[in-house]
């Protein structure tokens, strides 16, 4: 099977740091043509520099996800500059940590502004050049806080969990167009957002030992489900959210199959 994604065009929101980042390098190698939103200006004219230097067809637009003019603006720059839309990955995201009683009521509004409206915005966008194109792949990021959330994680892993949910309705809405939406939950990969590769070796032993496949995640992991959730072999597969875990929490111990080996 060969995964062929030259020519599509794409964007990824959230792409000037961490998964985001890599996700965009990844469609940019497999000629796409690859559009990044995000928020901050200096990683965007970074990952410039880099789409140049390797010769990658695409854009940097400066996009707030949570900002419905932000987001039109941004959209209508990619439509005529490419004139088509085939890929949206919805990876921008923020978390804040919290529990219920103690949680700021901003930080509250901010993974929500960001995580669940920042999706809905963007895929409200693109969907009419989508529906026009009667193709095209919305895929989301949520996360494993929406399988099995941790506690002072109230707002992310509810925003999370919404993000699932307006999955599934889009996936309902737009089959009839040949438009799939799915969503997708990384467990751990470090990253600025969680700094896992920082903390120390007792508290990154206790979080490795919650996993199948026993290692920190890579962005690389991700953005190979991504690629394929993108491809015409995906074509019948909607409305899921797929974990690319490490088998995270897949059993209740996973660390004791790790027991006596070298
Ligand atoms: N890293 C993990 O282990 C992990 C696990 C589960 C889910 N996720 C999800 O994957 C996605 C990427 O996470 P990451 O770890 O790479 O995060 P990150 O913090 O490294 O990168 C997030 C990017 O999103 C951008 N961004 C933030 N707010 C924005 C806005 N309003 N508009 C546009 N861009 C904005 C930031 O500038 C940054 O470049 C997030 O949705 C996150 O919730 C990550």
């Amino acid at each position: 099977m060969v995964i062929d994604l030259s020519g599509r065009v794409a964007i990824v929101t959230g792409a000037g740091a961490g998964i985001g980042r890599e996700i965009a390098l990844t469609l940019a190698r497999e000629g796409v043509r690859t559009v990044a939103f995000d928020l901050s200006q200096p990683a965007l004219d970074e990952l410039g520099r880099v789409f140049a230097a390797e010769g990658f067809d695409g854009l940097q637009v400066r996009c707030d996800v949570s900002d419905s003019a932000s987001v039109a603006a941004a959209v209508e720059q990619v439509v005529g500059t490419f004139g088509r839309i085939d890929i949206v990955v919805n990876n921008a995201g923020v978390f804040s940590a919290g529990s219920v009683e103690t949680l700021p009521e901003e930080k509250w509004d901010l993974n929500f502004a960001v995580n669940t409206k920042g999706t809905f915005l963007v895929s409200q966008a693109v969907i009419p050049v989508m529906k026009k194109q009667k193709s095209g792949r919305i895929i989301n990021a949520a996360s494993f806080a929406a399988i099995i959330p941790s506690c002072n994680t109230a707002a992310y892993a509810a925003s999370k969990g919404a993000v699932v949910s307006l999955t599934r309705v889009m996936a309902g809405e737009l089959g009839p167009f040949g438009i799939t939406v799915n969503c997708y939950a990384p467990g751990m990969v470090p990253t600025g957002m969680n700094n896992f590769d920082k903390l120390d070796d007792a508290e990154q032993n206790r979080l490795l030992d919650l996993l199948s496949i026993r290692r920190w995640q890579t962005a690389e992991d991700v953005a190979h489900l991504i690629c394929f959730l993108a491809s015409d072999q995906a074509s019948y597969i909607t409305g899921t959210l797929v974990d690319v875990s490490g088998g995270k929490l897949a059993t209740q111990i996973p660390a004791k199959a790790y027991e006596g080996l070298s």
